[in-house]
This record gives C-alpha cells, sequence and structure tokens, in this order.
C-alpha cells in the first residue's frame, strides 16, 4: 500500500499543528505595472533572453492580484490553519525607499483581512525574492545600505498589518537568493561572481537581524522568523575528496546560515574555503544577527549528493525523481530535522515548503496526481518520525496551493495542487488538494474526539 491510500497515514499530530499552503507574491500576483507598483529585479530578469525557460514572465502569472477572493475561497474550501504568502516589496514601496504605495499596501490589507474572515492564519514573508530594481541599481543585496531599507520595509510592513498576521518571515532561503543570483547567476540578478555572492549572503542575514530587533522594538506580537532551504549533503562515496566535498557543501549550504543564527559565527572551514571571497563582516553584525526568532521554518524537496570527481548523476540511486530532476528521498527530512534539533538551540520550527512537480494530465476535469499526493503524504510521514524522536515541530506547509511561475523554469514546472489553466485562469483542485483536504479534516476530528475525550 502507497502512504496516500490511507486517509489519515495512521498519525494522529498534536491539536495544535499549524497545516498550511504557501505560494510567493511574483510567482502568482501578475500586475506587474499596475496600481503604482515598481519593478522587481525579477521583471528585469525575466527580459533577459534565455534566462526563463520558455521566455516567459511575471506579468500575468495566476493572476492573483485580481482573483484573490476566489483564491482564497480555494485556500478555505481545503481547510488548512495557515497560509504563507509574500509581499511584493516594489509593490508597497515602489523604488525601495521613499515614498509608499497606498495602493499596493491595500492589496496586502485585503489580503490579510480575508484570510481572517475566513479564519486562516497569515504568514507573511517579507522578501521572497523580488528586490525592488531601483535597489539593484545601487548595488542591491550587496550593498550595505540595502539592509537598512529592508529594515524600514519591515518596519512598514508591521505598522499596517503586524496586529493581524500570525507570523512574520524575514526572507526566503538566502542561500538561493546569494548563490543563485549571485555566483550561478541563473536566478535574479543573475550576476556570477563568488566575492559578491558571499556579500550578499551575509547582508541577507544581517538585515534579519536587525529587522527581528526593530520589530521587537516597535512591540510587535507576530512569531518572528527566518526560512532556510537545507538538504542532507550526503558524500556520493567514502571516498576522502568525496567526503571533504561533502563537509564543504554542507558548510556553504546549512552551517553558513545555521551558525550565524545560533552560534554567532561563520564555520571557519568555510571562510578559509573562501580566502578573499569571504565577506567583510563588522563589528556587532554576527551578535544581530543571533537575534533569537520564534521560528525556523525549513524548505526541504530533496538531499544533495557530493561528488568530487563528476557531476552526481541523480538516477544512481535508483529512485524516482521528480519532474524538477530531483530525487525523492523523504527521509532526508526527518534525518535533517533531527540533526537540526541536535546540533543547534533552534526554536520550534515549521517545514515551510514541501512539495513537488509532476507532469499533469488533465481528463474530463481531473487531475490523478498520485505521484505528488504521495509525494506529500510521504513528507509528512517523515515529520511525524522527527517528532516521534523529539524534534519540536509547529507547522507544515505544501508548495504550492496553485501551479505558478517557477522561476527559470518559467509556467512549465507545475508544482500546485492546484491547476491553473493560464490561457483562461480557471483553477481546478488536483487529487492531492482533495486528498490533503480529506486528511486534515480526519486530522481535526481526531484533534476534537480527543478533546472531548470521544
Ligand atoms: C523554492 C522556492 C519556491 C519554489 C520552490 C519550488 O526554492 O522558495 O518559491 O520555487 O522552490
Amino acid at each position: 500500500m502507497t502512504a496516500f491510500e490511507s486517509t489519515d497515514l495512521g498519525l494522529q499530530f498534536p491539536p495544535d499543528f499549524i497545516w498550511g499552503v504557501a505560494t510567493s507574491s511574483f510567482q502568482i500576483e501578475g500586475a506587474a505595472v499596475e496600481d503604482g507598483k515598481g519593478r522587481s529585479i525579477w521583471d528585469s530578469f525575466c527580459r533577459v533572453p534565455d534566462a526563463i525557460a520558455d521566455q516567459s514572465d511575471g506579468d500575468i502569472a495566476c493572476d492573483h492580484y485580481h482573483r484573490w477572493a476566489e483564491d482564497l475561497n480555494l485556500i478555505a474550501s481545503l481547510g488548512v490553519d495557515a497560509y504563507r504568502f509574500s509581499v511584493s516589496w516594489p509593490r508597497v514601496r515602489p523604488t525601495g525607499a521613499g515614498r509608499w504605495n497606498e495602493k499596493g499596501l491595500d492589496f496586502y490589507e485585503r489580503l490579510v483581512d480575508g484570510l481572517l474572515v475566513r479564519g486562516v492564519k497569515p504568514y507573511l514573508t517579507l522578501n521572497h525574492w523580488d528586490l525592488p530594481d531601483e535597489l539593484q541599481s545601487s548595488g542591491g543585496w550587496a550593498n550595505r545600505d540595502t539592509v537598512h531599507r529592508f529594515v524600514e520595509y519591515a518596519l512598514g510592513m508591521h505598522d499596517r498589518l503586524g496586529d493581524r498576521v500570525a507570523a512574520i518571515t524575514t526572507h526566503n532561503e538566502p542561500w538561493v537568493m546569494a548563490m543563485l543570483g549571485h555566483e550561478t547567476g541563473v536566478f535574479a540578478p543573475g550576476l556570477k561572481d563568488r566575492a559578491i555572492a558571499m556579500q550578499v549572503a551575509h547582508h541577507l542575514m544581517l538585515s534579519h537581524g536587525l529587522a527581528l530587533q526593530a520589530l521587537r522594538a516597535q512591540g510587535c506580537k507576530a512569531k518572528l522568523g527566518i526560512v532556510l532551504n537545507l538538504s542532507p549533503v550526503h558524500p556520493a562515496t567514502d571516498a576522502p575528496a568525496d567526503l571533504a566535498k561533502a563537509q564543504l557543501e554542507d558548510g556553504r549550504l546549512l552551517r553558513w546560515y545555521m551558525d550565524p543564527l545560533f552560534k554567532s559565527a561563520y564555520p571557519q572551514d568555510v571562510i578559509e574555503f573562501l580566502g578573499l571571497d569571504a565577506p567583510r563582516i563588522e563589528v556587532g553584525d554576527l551578535q544581530a544577527i543571533a537575534t533569537p526568532m520564534d521560528f525556523l521554518g525549513i524548505n526541504y524537496y530533496s538531499r544533495s549528493v557530493a561528488s568530487a570527481a563528476e557531476p552526481w548523476d541523480v538516477h544512481r540511486s535508483g529512485r524516482e525523481v521528480t519532474d524538477m530532476g530531483w530525487e525523492i528521498y523523504p527521509e532526508g527530512l526527518t534525518e535533517l530535522l533531527l540533526r537540526l534539533h541536535q546540533d543547534y538551540p533552534v526554536p520550534p520550527l515549521y517545514v515551510t515548503e514541501n512539495g513537488g512537480a509532476f507532469k499533469d494530465q488533465l481528463i474530463n476535469g481531473r487531475i490523478r496526481d498520485t505521484q505528488r499526493t504521495d509525494y506529500i503524504a510521504r513528507h509528512i510521514v517523515a515529520v511525524a518520525e522527527a517528532m516521534r524522536q523529539g524534534v519540536r515541530m509547529e507547522g507544515y506547509m505544501v508548495w504550492s496551493l496553485l501551479d505558478n511561475f517557477e522561476w527559470a523554469s518559467g509556467y512549465e514546472k507545475r508544482f500546485g495542487i492546484v491547476h491553473v489553466d493560464y490561457a483562461s485562469q480557471l483553477r481546478t483542485p488536483k487529487d492531492s488538494a482533495l486528498w490533503y483536504r480529506d486528511f486534515l479534516q480526519r486530522q481535526r476530528a481526531q484533534r476534537d474526539a480527543a478533546a472531548t475525550g470521544a
């Protein structure tokens, strides 16, 4: 029997466990130049020839800016506790500094109030990659001034929405912004310079810590945290060169972010590897980054395999891969959560993203996406296993509510549990969405039965 055939997976999560779905602004909103929105670095990057696999952009995306009410109804129909979304910084403050855009702020007011009336907790992310383009012209995240602009932005959003959101996440996946945006250049802003990438990583972390301090000083009641993309890094073989490579990659992916957050230090082996490419760090920066958090979000999709000699061929393990070519490796999530719990004094953890891209077929209005359901179910089991072994977990969120603009892959890769027909903008819940809804219903029924002693 595959996991998804059992609706409740035989699991009972704690009554206050938060189940959610996630999206991000650039990937769904569209309305790229509407109501005074400024351009983001992703608006510009989409105009670079061949940057996006299908030459697409985020101009319309899922048209969520106009269809938000319908989308909130969809979210509510799933019976989730929370919706994780991000604010487009250039929509609310078009050039990243100076004038705020009332119409943009109003949109997020509508969204947050719309969630609350539907009984869904808003989990707001400040930075899911769409930096105002204007800030990029003065160096973007490589420029230390951007750190201060980000703190202003965090405070501005708190002024408007801080009384109604359940949680505020500073950044989504600093590793991706720094490395894919500035070292390999496959994501916006498309730079290829290791020293810049590491300076960007440092400024992202610094802005996270300073924003937390500023928000707390304003009496922020929402839970505060950051979201990291983490994976176990396994050596391809036991050869010393592979072991060394895995150690370094673990340093660059996981310890580079976890150590400053929880140990006020960057990992020494990575600093040595970087040499002259190591970032400039000012006195007090590391203390700021280690400002205590209320939660830590983890985005998990697959493990990583390190091989010194040649790039790792994902098919070598014989496991299934998703349409992204990512190996399906649910036990890596248990391994990762246990490791974080053992190695660091972590606050409660969330899986803030987990899901799979698969080739869907819409037949007679139905999408039988059994692979996606199986993927999600197996990762929920992996979370339960980590909890059984003592990890403090507060929530799990599926990536993604909707099929959407999957960055450099454009619209070709579909992660949604709800299908989007981009021509008509028709939304159709896939079988995975119905499974998730039923699973959550069963969880709630068990929860209620336990509460009434039935
Ligand atoms: C993560 C991103 C998210 C989505 C998934 C598939 O890295 O945070 O926006 O693209 O990958």
